[in-house]
C-alpha cells in the first residue's frame, strides 16, 4: 500500500481516493500565465499586495478589536481552483493563516483526493478576523467584509470556486437558503459568472463523518466543472 493511501485511511477518505483512470482525467493544476510584456502582471501583483494591505489594515468592524491576525488566504494567486470557508478560528487568528486546525488537514486531504494541494489551490474565508469564541458570523461583519472575497475572486479568477458551509455560500451566492437546498448542482457566482459548487464545511465534516459521500459528489461535480468549464445547471 502506498504511503498517500495509508495517509488518507487515517484520514477516514479511503473511499475518496480517485481510481487510476479517473486521475488521468484531472488536467495537471497549472499556474495561469504571467507576464505579458506590458507590465500589466507586475500591475496586477501591485494590486493583489494593496489588497493585503488593506485587509491588514481593516477597522470596519469590531472585530478588529479582537483580533491578533488578519487571515487573508493562502495558496497560488492565479489559481484555478478556489475555496472558500467561514472565518478564522482561534489557530487561524494565531497564524494568521487558513484552515490550519484538524479541519484543515481534512481540507488538505480533500485536496489530495483531488490531485491538488494547498499550494496549487487558493484558500480563503468570508472573514477574515476571528469571530471571539468561534460564534457565527454577523450579518453586518460579512457586509462589510466579503466584498475583500469578492475583489480576490476578481484578482484570481478562478475556473471553480467550492463554496464550503452555508457561510461561504450564501455570502459568495447572495442567497439566504440552506446548505441543503444549494448543494447539488453548479450555480453561477454572480460578479463573474464562474461555476461555484457548494459542499459541507470541513468542521462540519469531522463532526458528521456520514456527510463525507455526499462531500465526494461536490467534489468530482466541482471536477466536472472544473473540466468543462460550464456554468449552471446540469
Ligand atoms: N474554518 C473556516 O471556515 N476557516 C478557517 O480558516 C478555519 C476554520
Amino acid at each position: 500500500m502506498s504511503s498517500s493511501v495509508v495517509h488518507l485511511k487515517e484520514m477516514g477518505l479511503t473511499r475518496w481516493v480517485f481510481t487510476t483512470s479517473d486521475k488521468s482525467q484531472i488536467p495537471e493544476p497549472i499556474t495561469k500565465g504571467t507576464g505579458d510584456g506590458l507590465g500589466l502582471q507586475e500591475l496586477s501583483d501591485s494590486k493583489w499586495v494593496e489588497l493585503q494591505n488593506r485587509v491588514s489594515d481593516c477597522q470596519l468592524c469590531s472585530l478588529h478589536g479582537s483580533r491578533h491576525n488578519t487571515v487573508f488566504g493562502t495558496g497560488n494567486p492565479k489559481a484555478h481552483w478556489m475555496l472558500v470557508g467561514e472565518a478564522p478560528g482561534a489557530e487561524e487568528d494565531r497564524q494568521g493563516q487558513p484552515f490550519v486546525g484538524r479541519a484543515g488537514q481534512l481540507l488538505s486531504a480533500m485536496l489530495f483526493s483531488l490531485n491538488l494541494s494547498r499550494h496549487t489551490v487558493f484558500i480563503g474565508n468570508v472573514l477574515k478576523c476571528r469571530p471571539p469564541d468561534n460564534r457565527d458570523p454577523l450579518g453586518d461583519e460579512v457586509r462589510q467584509c466579503a466584498p475583500f472575497l469578492h475583489e480576490q475572486i476578481r484578482s484570481i479568477q478562478p475556473r471553480i470556486i467550492l463554496a464550503m458551509g452555508r457561510f461561504a455560500a450564501q455570502a459568495l451566492l447572495q442567497a439566504d437558503q440552506s446548505i441543503a437546498q444549494l448543494r447539488g448542482r453548479v450555480h453561477c457566482y454572480p460578479i463573474n459568472d464562474t461555476p461555484l459548487v457548494v459542499t459541507y464545511h470541513p468542521a462540519y465534516l469531522l463532526r458528521s463523518p456520514q456527510a463525507k459521500a455526499k462531500t465526494w459528489e461536490d467534489l468530482q461535480r466541482a471536477r466536472a466543472h472544473y473540466v468543462g468549464q460550464v456554468c449552471g445547471d446540469q
